[in-house]
């Protein structure tokens, strides 16, 4: 009898065990299908936090270059940090209704008052020397038209002392199953060796990102991250991006 009963006990151990190893199991296959569909979050907010972070930017006038719809400007105004919320944020862009929608939005979050559209392009920007505290661009310096030219222009409006975090990507602590899957949809329609692709590649390696610094007379910068990387590698996380400080006068 006590046989039996130990006997059927173990069974039903045995069967509840594989039950929640098969709803183990179902649940990653779904969590992997849903990535999928899932919405990816919101990347602004994590690209405000390594401006914030790796810049620790000083109170003055930050310039969003290639601000678009203002993503990273608004993430950036909105910020909890003490500079950030007390800056003055210039959009400039050559997107004239980018900016004016970017414009409308910074007014709906109540940050009206301190951003400031300026149609312009990263080569020829309508700003004096001196002039700015902090520079920040993402996901723009690949559509310029002569990218050496806008690191000058940038160096030019930095007062010294000011600094610059160019390029692009999500956000190093942006969530790694949203980073793989932001990817795999980008890269999802493109053929690895298409000429595109290898463009897009060489645009973000960080060797062409050394190059221009160099040509535009950059001595003392840094180049963050690995460009374009596969889905699945997780060093894509950080994107790529130029850090630099505009020497302090003498
Ligand atoms: C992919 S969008 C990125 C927008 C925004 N920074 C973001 O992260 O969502 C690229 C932006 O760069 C702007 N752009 C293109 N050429 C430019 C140039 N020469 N100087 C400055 N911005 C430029 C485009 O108008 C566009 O708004």
């Amino acid at each position: 009898m006590k046989r039996a009963m130990n006997f059927s006990l173990q069974s039903v151990h045995r069967v509840f065990f594989l039950a929640i190893l098969l709803s183990t199991h179902e649940a990653a296959m779904h969590a992997e299908e849903d990535d999928t569909k899932r919405p990816l979050p919101d990347l602004y907010p994590y690209v405000a936090s390594d401006i914030l972070e790796w810049c620790k930017p000083e109170t003055g006038v930050w310039v969003d270059l290639g601000a678009g719809s203002g993503g990273v400007a608004l993430a950036v105004a909105s910020a909890e940090n003490d500079a950030a919320s007390q800056s003055t944020i210039v959009l400039l862009d050559p997107d004239v209704n980018a900016i004016t929608e970017a414009l409308r939005k910074g007014r709906e979050k109540g940050l009206g008052n301190r951003l400031v559209a300026v149609v312009g392009v990263a080569e020829k920007m309508p700003l004096p020397d001196n002039s700015v505290d902090l520079v920040f661009s993402r996901g723009s310096i690949f559509f310029w038209e002569n990218q050496v030219k806008g690191i000058r222009e940038i160096y030019r409006v930095l007062r010294p002392g000011g600094q610059a975090m160019i390029g692009g990507g999500r956000g190093s602590k942006y969530p790694e199953w949203a980073r793989r899957e932001f990817t795999r949809r980008r890269q999802g329609n493109r053929k690895k060796d298409s000429p595109q692709a290898k463009e897009f590649a060489r645009l973000r390696d960080p060797e062409t990102f050394r190059q221009w610094a160099g040509d535009a007379g950059i001595t003392d910068f840094q180049v963050v991250g690995q460009g374009a990387l596969p889905a699945d590698d997780p060093r894509a996380g950080a994107g790529i991006w130029l850090r630099f400080s505009k020497r302090e006068a003498k």
